[in-house]
């Protein structure tokens, strides 16, 4: 209670609310001392039970459970980050200390649970975790799949003529159980005792038995632990079996050290549970949200390719793991908060998950949405979920077989229940009910066969496309056309920003082509771009002039911006050449509805084959400049005025480029940004490139990236998450921040200051 910490608290002198203390002697808020993770609105829904604390005071500390809780997207991020700092020792701990009862019939099983990966600190940590990595490769994963859709379709066949079933009594508790055990190495056992050990498990580590349950529970805790040992000692004896934790055996005698004995009995224990529970939970709790939320059904079950970013959503909206604990080892600060050496945190993910500061309109559920796989429910770092793959692709195979088989179904009228934990969430049942004399493979037995290959690593936004239909299709000029798009359904189309673009995709010609948007970005009725006919045509243009005519119906995907508007610059100049007037015309009309100062710089070779040409001059009037070859009229880059503060914007041909790139040498760094459709600068010629390396700072691992492989392509291979869209070095998605060491950039979208 020192006079200085109080002056350092945020929450001191606060009116009315202050009603108990934090360790270091602040005064606890109302709401943080009510704070209560058993509490059946924490376990209905996290993130709405902490949206006070993730608005108003995003760390703070709860005297009920003795931990400081953590609700924001980036201070949870920078703790997972630091494993020193916030150590995961505690990640297994009993929540609730058991009483002696308990612990003596703990004692009485040997119960000795101790270190696995996901509680080991470093630098014990590290090299266990590189030892056991390949089996969870995507290369190791996809021998899986034929048994996950073999178990889904055999689960799905034991009720689908029922019209009613409990999804997580019926199939999502089993089959993730029966595939962890496939992938552990463990042989299939009487599945109704896991399930109870399982869950004795969760209660016992993350819950809050009373004190006569703790002794029931604890009977459950020893007996699994025993049943851990049985297993391992039968493996022992055939090490040669093909399971995860027979390969840890393996590795046990190549490195003692590392892989001890300690760690087999203890993680096949918590194998089970986390490579089951998880999973199964995260099903039930995708199924529920995607059930609640009909269109999004309806456009996975028509689209299956949404299918890998609609689980993306669901993990994120809705996650399995909605929180997990940390360690000080030092005295540190979080979020502004002081947290002394020795305290014990809360981190939850799942309101992490629902800040507005990482995920635009984060309560909104969006199968669509760019950046779901930013979500922290895998966790992060150096012991972020190593089996997330298997998990993804489990969910993935479940989703398209109930949708493919049961489009029809739909959730029963029932409360949710879970249990009181900290940790894993998910419902015990999702009771959902259809017609049966509906299913499609009574009419057509092609519903039985799967339409969509997995995805095995995090969702790629090249997926994400959406049905969009023509309002109107009309020629402006002679090779160009201006089509206007609208949602089939009359739903507004996603908010976009000037300069950004769709891809259409033309048909089944496997072709898609980027046509920067020239509409009003407030208008959410409609997409509208501008296409020219390309005499050089690679088969986009050409397909565009001859299959889109009012009503036909396209998919695209984005939009996705690549090019930025700053709109911060004092001024702005804008410089287009002939169809690269199209994202042009979006900023220029953002530029003067701001009052930015603003001038437009256009060129063609006919007045006549420039598009929107008559709406731009009339819009801005004397900022607007027009050079026509054919009239002998030519835009002199030389002449420009661009002083520090002018932002300088092109798009158009290679050639008009080249020549802004020559004229912008005497310009302030970074002036000028030009956008680029195609790029082949990140294309790799082995006899040329060389191996190198990387280090990765926040999960420890170095990664050799070989001469043909870009480095993008050797952090998927190596289990690592990157978000990335272009593959072709425009577009920025996969940018990383580089610590050290020289760079050779192989992209178009960082300005010569940003390298
Ligand atoms: C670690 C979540 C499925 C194996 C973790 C962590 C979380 C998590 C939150 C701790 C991360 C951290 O501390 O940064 C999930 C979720 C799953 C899932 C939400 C399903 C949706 C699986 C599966 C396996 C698995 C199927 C397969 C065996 C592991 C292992 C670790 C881990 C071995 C420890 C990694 C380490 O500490 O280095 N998981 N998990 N998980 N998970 Fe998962």
């Amino acid at each position: 209670n020192s006079p200085d910490r109080a002056s350092a608290c945020p929450f001191h002198n606060t009116a009315g609310g202050a009603i108990a203390a934090t360790p270091t002697g602040c005064p606890v808020s109302r709401r943080a001392a009510e704070f209560d993770p058993f509490e059946d609105g924490y376990q209905q829904d996290p993130p709405e039970y902490v949206r006070w604390a993730r608005e108003q005071e995003p760390v703070f500390y709860s005297p009920k459970l003795g931990y400081w809780v953590v609700t924001r997207y980036e201070d949870i991020k920078a703790i997972f980050r630091d494993n020193l700092t916030f150590s995961p020792s505690i990640a297994l701990e009993k929540i609730t200390p058991t009483g002696p009862e308990a612990n003596e019939v703990l004692a009485s099983y040997g119960y000795a649970m101790n270190r696995t990966l996901v509680n080991e600190d470093e630098p014990a940590h590290m090299p266990r975790r590189r030892a056991l990595m390949d089996p969870f490769t995507p290369e190791a994963l996809m021998h899986h799949e034929p048994m996950v859709r073999h178990l889904a379709r055999e689960y799905v066949d034991r009720f689908i003529d029922d019209g009613k079933a409990d999804l997580v009594d019926q199939m999502l508790w089993e089959v993730p159980l029966t595939v962890a055990l496939h992938f552990l190495g463990v042989p299939e056992e009487d599945m109704d005792t896991l399930r109870k050990y399982s869950i004795a498990h969760t209660v016992n580590t993350w819950g809050r038995p009373k004190p006569e349950e703790q002794v029931e529970v604890a009977h459950a805790v020893g007996k699994f632990w025993q049943f851990a040992g049985k297993v391992l000692d039968k493996m022992r004896q055939d090490p040669d079996g093909p399971g995860w934790m027979q390969y840890g055996i393996r590795k046990q005698k190549e490195l003692p050290d590392v892989v001890t004995d300690s760690y087999l009995h203890s993680m096949m224990m918590a194998g089970i549970v986390a490579a089951h529970e998880t999973t199964a939970n995260a099903t039930a709790n995708a199924m529920k949200l995607l059930l609640q939320h009909p269109q999004a059904w309806r456009d996975i079950c028509e689209d299956p390719s949404l299918i890998p970013n609609a689980v993306e959503e669901c993990l994120r909206h809705n996650g399995s793991v909605a929180a997990w604990r940390r360690l000080a080892t030092r005295d540190v600060t979080v979020g502004g908060i002081d947290i002394p050496a020795g305290s014990k945190l809360l981190i939850v993910m799942s309101s992490a998950n629902h800040d507005e500061h990482q995920f635009a309109d984060a309560d909104l559920f969006d199968i669509r949405r760019e950046n779901a796989s930013d979500q922290l429910t895998f966790g992060y770092g150096s012991h972020q979920c190593m089996g997330k793959n298997l998990a993804r692709m489990e969910m993935q195979i479940f989703l398209e077989e109930f949708t493919r088989r049961l489009p029809h179904m739909r959730l029963a009228e029932q409360r949710f229940t879970y249990v009181p934990n900290t940790s894993f969430r998910g419902p015990e049942h999702v009771f959902v009910e259809w017609d049966p004399a509906l299913n499609p493979e009574r009419v057509d037995p092609s519903a039985l066969q799967p339409r969509a290959a997995v995805r095995i690593g995090e969702p790629s936004a090249h997926a994400i496309s959406r049905p969009v239909v023509v309002t109107s299709a009309t020629y402006a000029g002679g090779d160009i056309i201006r089509v206007k798009l609208a949602s089939p359904d009359g739903r507004p189309l996603p908010r976009w920003t000037p300069g950004s673009h769709i891809d259409v995709e033309c048909g089944n010609t496997g072709i898609s082509r980027q046509y920067s948007l020239c509409g009003d970005p407030d208008d959410a009725a409609a997409f509208e771009i501008a296409v020219l006919r390309e005499h050089q045509s690679r088969g986009g243009s050409e397909w565009v002039h001859n299959n889109v005519k009012t009503g036909a119906l396209l998919r695209v995907r984005g939009p996705r911006n690549h090019f930025r508007l700053d709109e911060s610059a004092k001024k702005l100049v804008f410089i287009a050449g002939g169809i690269g007037i199209t994202p042009i015309s979006a900023m220029a009309r953002n530029a003067k509805a701001r009052g930015i100062d603003y001038e437009v710089h256009f060129s063609g070779r006919t007045r006549a084959s420039m598009a929107l040409l008559d709406e731009l001059t009339a819009l801005h009037g004397d900022r607007m400049r027009v050079y026509v070859s054919d009239e002998g009229t030519r835009n002199d880059f030389r002449a420009l005025q661009v002083v520090e503060g002018t932002q300088v914007y092109a798009c158009g041909p290679a050639r008009m480029l080249e020549a802004l790139q020559h004229a912008s040498m005497g310009w302030p760094d970074d002036a000028l940004k030009v956008e680029h459709f195609e790029s082949t600068i990140g294309t790799l010629d082995p006899d040329r490139e060389h191996a190198f390396e990387v280090e990765l700072k926040d999960s420890g691992l170095v990664v050799t990236v070989p001469a043909d492989q870009t480095l993008l392509a050797a952090l998927r291979k190596a289990n690592v998450d990157v978000q990335s869209d272009c593959e072709e070095g425009l577009c920025g998605s996969c940018e990383v921040r580089v610590l050290a060491g020289e760079i050779d950039h192989r992209d178009v979208v960082l300005t010569k200051g940003e390298r």
